[in-house]
């Protein structure tokens, strides 16, 4: 699945997507693929509008130009609730739990389209697997930075989403928690979920990802394997600070 462009089998599709903040185009004629299952990286250096990429296909900022296909939709200009009931999950940055609810209270959070039973037995499964289970009582601004991440992992898992997206998850993560977090994203691949992740710990991408894209300036400047990636002369032009 490593077929470029707008086929049948691909889950996201963004077409000329753009975003100005005043002067400045964060996201500038954003072609991008992601295939129904497929686990994409995202890399580029500081700056080059990947988080604002997310954003942008989360809802969370409206394009000033272009276009967002969600499995085959249109859905340009939908807001992240709307987004996410379609099956678009994301994690953030910088996590940002109910600090004052507990583990198990942000499970609630999302608004499932199943019953109580159902949710109770979700919620369970998800922090069991995400290695929460122990902490399920605790508040959530007590539990540690990595615990954070997986919580916010586990409450995007509660919606099924086709789409998971997630924005530096190895950031300020111990090596230990992070093969861990490695481990738990290969298994919600397997399962069926594609997956982009935004990371700048390369040994990640090269341990995750069947695919690369590599953004610089607003563009996506090539895509390939990791492989192709790394010995590729613009992608190491653009990490030396030339555009
Ligand atoms: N809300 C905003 N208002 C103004 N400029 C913004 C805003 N958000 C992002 N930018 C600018 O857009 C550009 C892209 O930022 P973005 O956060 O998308 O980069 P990034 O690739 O995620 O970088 P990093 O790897 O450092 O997280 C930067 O020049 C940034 O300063
Ligand atoms: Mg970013």
């Amino acid at each position: 699945m490593t077929d470029e462009g707008a086929t049948t089998g691909d889950v996201l599709v963004t077409d000329g997507l753009t975003k100005s903040f005043g002067g400045i185009t964060a996201v500038d004629g954003l072609d991008l693929s992601i295939g129904s299952g497929e686990l994409v990286g995202l890399i580029g250096p500081n700056g080059a509008g990947k988080t604002t990429t997310l954003n942008l296909v989360t809802g969370f900022l409206l394009p000033s130009g272009g276009m967002i296909r969600f499995n085959g939709e249109d859905v340009t200009g939908e807001r992240p609730n709307e987004l996410s009931r379609r099956g678009v999950g994301r994690t953030f940055q910088i996590s940002k739990p109910f600090g004052r609810l507990s583990v198990y209270e942000n499970m609630l959070v999302p608004n499932v389209p199943y019953g109580p039973a159902e949710r109770e037995e979700r919620i369970r499964t998800l922090l069991a697997e995400l290695s929460l289970d122990h902490v399920a009582e605790n508040r959530a601004d007590e539990i540690s930075g990595g615990q954070k991440k997986l919580l916010e992992l586990a409450r995007v898992l509660m919606l099924d989403p086709d789409l998971v997206l997630l924005d530096e998850p190895a950031a300020g993560v111990n090596p230990a928690l992070m093969d861990e977090i490695m481990e738990d994203i290969k298994r919600i691949n397997a399962g069926g979920t594609a997956i982009l992740v935004i990371e700048h710990d390369m040994s990640v991408i090269e341990e995750l990802c069947e695919r690369v894209v590599v953004m610089n300036a607003g563009r996506n400047i090539m895509t390939g394997t990791f492989e192709e990636v790394r010995a590729d002369e613009r992608v190491r032009d653009a990490y030396l600070g030339g555009t």
